[in-house]
């Protein structure tokens, strides 16, 4: 992935100071600084073309359940590339080199999609849809919704490898994909608030009431499915 001309100038801008001393004369400094911020830049244009293509197959799923007389399992479809600033922020937190081989592979989040699913059985109907397809490999799979994480949070995670086609030739990009029913969406959208509010005095009372509403929400959400399916029995359409 890294592009040999650039190569020289990756390690410096981990070190500002040391760069800023390196290139003394301000035009030449903001030339050598775009020069090494360039293949960055790049590398995220080359997530969003992955989340593209993702988003694609997806939604290209999704209409051939509607063909096939089914409902449509997915009801959303979010997406997005890592901002600079958070990928900088990653990079300094994990203490990985400040190059692009190095962030390439340490890395997965850099693109990210989050598909909401109506039922439970959507979520894994729409993970197996994707999964047969061939130009897509699996890195590695996390299903919180079998095993929710301690605080409640349910979600099923993946890691997968897609193509993208450019000019140049087929690059294999990483892409994390969050599948989830919306009650489980709803949930982390609220618990995720919590993030940024650390040191309230109220922080554990709400952390209960959160991990209770998550095992209510997904209790709803298997008697939702079971409703579905007695109603479709009754529609002849099972
Ligand atoms: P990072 O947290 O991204 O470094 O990755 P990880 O290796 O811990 O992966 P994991 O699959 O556990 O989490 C990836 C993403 O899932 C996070 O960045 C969040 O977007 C989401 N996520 C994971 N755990 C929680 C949680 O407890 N609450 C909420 N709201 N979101 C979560
Ligand atoms: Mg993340």
């Amino acid at each position: 992935m890294a592009d040999n001309n650039n190569e020289k100038y990756e390690l410096e801008l981990s070190n500002l100071e040391a760069f800023a001393k390196q290139y003394p004369d301000p035009n030449s400094r903001m030339e050598a600084l775009k020069q090494a911020a360039m293949p960055f830049y790049e590398l995220l244009t080359y997530y969003e073309c992955a989340i593209d293509e993702v988003v694609t197959k997806f939604n290209i799923l999704n209409k051939d359940y509607s063909l096939n007389n089914e409902q449509n399992p997915i009801e959303s479809i979010q997406s997005r590339v890592k901002s600079m600033e958070s990928l900088v922020d990653k990079i300094n937190r994990k203490n990985i080199p400040f190059t692009i081989e190095s962030v390439v592979n340490n890395i997965n989040d850099i693109a990210g999609v989050r598909v909401v699913c109506k039922f439970p059985e959507d979520v894994y109907k729409v993970r197996d849809g994707l999964l047969l397809q061939d130009d897509i490999h699996l890195l590695e799979e996390k299903d919180y919704i079998r095993h929710p994480k301690p605080n409640g949070y349910r979600s099923l995670h993946l890691i997968v490898e897609t193509p993208i086609f450019l000019s140049t030739g087929k690059k294999l990009m990483k892409v994390e994909i969050q599948i989830r029913t919306i009650a489980e969406n709803f949930w982390a959208a609220l618990e995720h608030q919590l993030n940024y509010k650390k040191d309230l005095p109220e922080i554990a009372s709400i952390k209960e009431e959160l991990n209770k509403l998550a095992e209510e929400s997904a209790n709803l959400d298997n008697r939702m499915e079971i409703l579905k399916h007695k109603i479709m029995k009754l529609n002849g359409d099972e």
